[in-house]
């Protein structure tokens, strides 16, 4: 049932090029037009969305937060991220014209069911994006944008995170070609790009092998911190995560103009720091204020390992380490950028000697409040 592997988590993280491949499958109609064939909600309905709520607990809203960039760049529709345990509590403002977007691999999530009920109650619109055919929140939604991860069994999620990104992709692609804010062309190339990850994460795969030998040199670490910038923000958070969850690590991640604030006086002498690059192609030039932010830490006795796109030379100097993933459009990386992150954490974990598929005091599904 493993496929061959150790665990199951291997076995997920093998499985993404495929997680990605399946959610992509048959979104488009012979013109080459979006059809996601599971919203419910009119195309009138949509036309008028003029915010988006996305909720969301954990690593589905890490996926949350890597949509928002996405969609507020190619719809220019403000995007909110909440934690969905503290949506209820915090009286917020709701109209029928704010989409809420769930984000759930199980379904069953009940600090999410609750949220999405909440919202409902004030009268938006709901979608849920979730790995879990016939569960309570896509019951529960106006429609459903299903992830076709397959099942999902060790409790740190991988495949399923992959396949939510891609799944909000789409509907921002989709919100984009029904509100005109992207030209079809622009969809189409964009979505071009995206039938290319699969083939790349599969790149990744296969050239791990230094990833996973740095993980066993560093199983007695006690803290790695993460920085990422923009998109790649939600990545470092996801990084640290797993590595909380497996490994039982202290690891933080920070979005990477927040380290003169603050973070950057846990810097000493081997503190471990792993930065994910954005893309020199960046329009907003942020390639060379992370590559100052690596110069910084290193500067101060940090250890760098840097994931980084191909052909990207200017981090080689200050990086311990660097990992290679393919070029993508900027908006895509964290499809790849994570990949490394994940087998880090599977490594360091497994070198430790730990129960990797059923970490210690966590469930698959959080049922309870
Ligand atoms: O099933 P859900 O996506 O709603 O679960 C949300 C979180 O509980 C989940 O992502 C959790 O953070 C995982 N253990 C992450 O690896």
């Amino acid at each position: 049932e493993k496929g061959g592997y150790d665990t199951f988590m291997e076995k997920e993280i093998n499985e993404q090029p495929s997680a990605v491949a399946d959610t992509l499958l048959g979104r488009t109609d012979a013109a080459g037009r979006l059809v996601l064939d599971e919203l419910r909600i009119s195309e009138d309905e949509l036309r008028g969305v003029n915010k988006i709520i996305v909720l969301a607990a954990g690593t589905s809203a890490y996926a949350g937060t890597v949509a928002k960039y996405a969609i507020e760049h190619w719809c220019r529709i403000p995007v909110e991220v909440e934690l969905s345990h503290e949506f209820r509590y915090r009286d917020p403002i709701i109209d029928p014209n704010t989409l809420v977007v769930s984000i759930s691999q199980s379904g069953e999530t009940m600090d999410t069911l609750m949220a999405v009920r909440y919202a409902r109650e004030q009268g938006a619109r709901t979608i849920a994006i979730c790995n879990t055919n016939g569960s309570t929140i896509p019951r529960e939604s106006d429609a459903v944008l299903y992830t076709h991860a397959g099942p999902e069994i060790a409790v740190a999620s991988t495949k399923a995170f992959l396949a939510q990104i891609t799944a909000a992709y789409l509907l921002g692609l989709y919100l984009a070609q029904l509100q005109r804010k992207l030209f079809t062309q622009q969809i189409r190339d964009i979505l071009g790009a995206l039938s290319e990850i699969p083939a790349k994460i599969q790149q990744v795969l296969e050239t791990s092998d230094d990833v996973k030998e740095l993980a066993r040199n560093m199983k007695d670490t006690t803290s790695v911190l993460f920085l990422g910038r923009n998109i790649g923000y939600p990545v470092a958070l996801e990084g640290a995560l797993k590595l909380k969850e497996l490994a039982y690590i202290h690891a933080e991640g920070f979005a990477a103009g927040e380290l003169k604030h603050g973070p950057i006086a846990l810097i000493d002498e081997g503190q471990p720091v792993f930065v994910v690059v954005p893309s020199p192609m960046d329009r907003h030039s942020l390639h060379a204020k992370v590559v100052s932010n690596i110069q910084e830490v290193r500067a101060r006795g940090a250890k760098t390992v840097v994931v980084a796109e191909a052909g990207d030379e200017a981090v080689r100097d200050y990086a311990e380490q660097v990992f290679y993933v393919p070029e993508t459009l900027p908006m895509l990386m964290p499809l790849l950028t994570t990949v490394p992150l994940q087998i880090f954490a599977l490594e360091l974990a497994s070198a430790k000697g730990y129960d990797v598929d059923q970490p210690r005091n966590l469930a698959k599904s959080v049922t309870v409040e």
